[in-house]
């Protein structure tokens, strides 16, 4: 293995999810999310945009699958739309999984590897009208619609993701209000976030009972966390975002119990915490057989006395620095964060589940996307996943986000995340250059 070369058994992939791209958003039986409901509410997305077209993928699956083909890598991370699998009346819809079987069908014909995640983010809405997340019986109804999937697909998937970004779920939907259902509430917010990893290990343990050998395993969106000083109160400001971004999941799906500090963090806003119940933390916490992180930037933070939820305040990066979304680029932190994750808190392996950058792409009158700073950005995350690597961590996988540019939730299509463009005027694809030049790294397992 030379400097520049991950191991022959590594895999890469490209990710998506399915209210991002299917579109078909109510056909063939599928029932409304809360991001149908939430997407066709006023002021909440940009320009009102939503997901009922997207890059109507429902319908061009197939020469979408062409595409990740023509990419070289050896597996997709898509997910499941819960809304087209099971009815309102808690059926199976055979029209919702004959797409699905149509799809791992295309996959298969092409020899990519299928990882799907059962969550993505489009919650049946008449869960979400009884309290969403924030409502115990929605983990419940949850495991039911997994034990569906695994019994329709159990045997041609092999490679399972639970939930995408718990955080996501529950603390900036139910917290922050700028996801599905918007609500500002962080009692709520936190009890949705318990709710969520519970359901995670109810349906681990389903799928270990029905005697199926795949890995499942749950995807997280953990940052590295730094202070701006060593002073005192930037450090402790730094500690708590930590505890809400990263140690609030990680300590209880690996320790089985929620960090202390945070607990009383958050006791400001819960009034009580008898929604963790007896057994709740043992059935959550249950063996993985990996980890998924989505890794995008870093947080920069210091103690803001006038932020009134945690005293955080967040540097904002200089503007050579950002991508699109004005997320900071940081390469070295993801490096950081796989390391902390492997010394802290497990030996599982870990795959880098997305990883990407939102650039202000154009066509270029050559008809090409000329997208070097993606590029860059991806060369640079890569190796600094090589470098994890060669020092003996246990990465196994990478995934980029995305296949293609698609619907960036509140953003709608105002930030393009592809490493194919999407004209969607015309639902025409493009390659961009940073396609043709993840393929080679893809089929060479080679950084050049
Ligand atoms: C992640 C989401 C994914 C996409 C990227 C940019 O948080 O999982 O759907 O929105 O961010």
């Amino acid at each position: 293995m030379k400097g520049t070369d991950f191991p022959p058994e590594f895999v890469f992939g490209v990710a998506t999810s399915a209210y991002q791209i299917e579109g078909a958003a109510f056909k063939d039986g599928r029932i409304p999310s809360h991001w149908d409901t939430f997407s066709h509410t006023p002021g909440k997305t940009w320009r009102g945009e939503t997901g009922d077209v997207a890059c109507d993928h429902y319908h061009r699956f197939s020469a979408d699958v062409a595409l990740i083909a023509a990419l070289g890598v050896g597996s997709y991370r898509f997910s499941l739309a819960w809304p087209r699998i099971v009815t309102e009346d808690k059926r199976p819809n055979p029209k919702g999984l004959a797409f699905y079987h149509r799809l791992l069908d295309s996959l298969a014909e092409h020899h990519i590897e299928a990882a799907p995640t059962l969550y993505h983010w489009d919650l049946p809405d008449w869960l979400a009208s009884r309290g969403g997340w924030a409502n115990r019986d929605t983990a419940g109804y949850f495991a039911d619609y997994a034990e569906i999937v695994f019994k329709e697909f159990g045997d041609r998937v092999n490679t399972w993701m639970t939930h995408n970004e718990p955080w996501c779920t529950a603390f900036l939907s139910y917290g922050l209000g700028e996801h599905a259902p918007g609500h500002r509430d962080w009692a709520e917010a936190v009890r949705a976030a318990h709710h969520v990893l519970l359901s995670h290990g109810w349906v681990v343990q389903g799928y270990r009972g029905m005697g199926l050998d795949g890995k499942i395993g749950i995807v997280l969106n953990p940052n590295v966390v730094d202070a701006v000083t060593d002073r005192e109160d930037d450090l402790d400001a730094a500690r708590r975002q930590d505890g809400f971004r990263n140690r609030w999941f990680l300590d209880p799906l690996f320790r089985a119990r929620y960090p202390e500090d945070m607990v009383q963090e958050f006791s400001r806003y819960v009034p009580t915490w008898d929604f963790v119940k007896a057994g709740d933390m043992e059935a959550l916490s249950v063996p993985m057989d990996f980890l998924g992180v989505n890794y995008y930037n870093r947080d920069h933070v210091f103690f803001n006395p006038r932020d009134a939820f945690l005293r955080v305040g967040s540097v904002t990066p200089p503007p050579d620095q950002v991508t699109a979304m004005g997320w900071e680029v940081h390469p070295r932190s993801l490096y950081r964060c796989l390391k902390r994750i492997q010394d802290e808190y497990t030996a599982i392996p870990l795959y880098i589940t997305e990883n990407g950058a939102a650039y202000n792409d154009r066509i270029s009158p050559d008809g090409r996307v000329h997208d070097s700073q993606r590029i860059e950005y991806l060369r640079d995350h890569l190796a600094a996943a090589l470098d994890f690597i060669r020092e003996g961590g246990r990465l196994e996988r990478y995934y980029a986000w995305s296949l293609m540019d698609n619907f960036e939730w509140s953003l709608g299509y105002s930030k393009r995340f592809g490493l194919v463009y999407v004209d969607f005027e015309t639902q025409s694809r493009i390659l961009k250059d940073s396609a043709n030049w993840y393929r080679d790294v893809a089929r060479s397992h080679r950084l050049a």
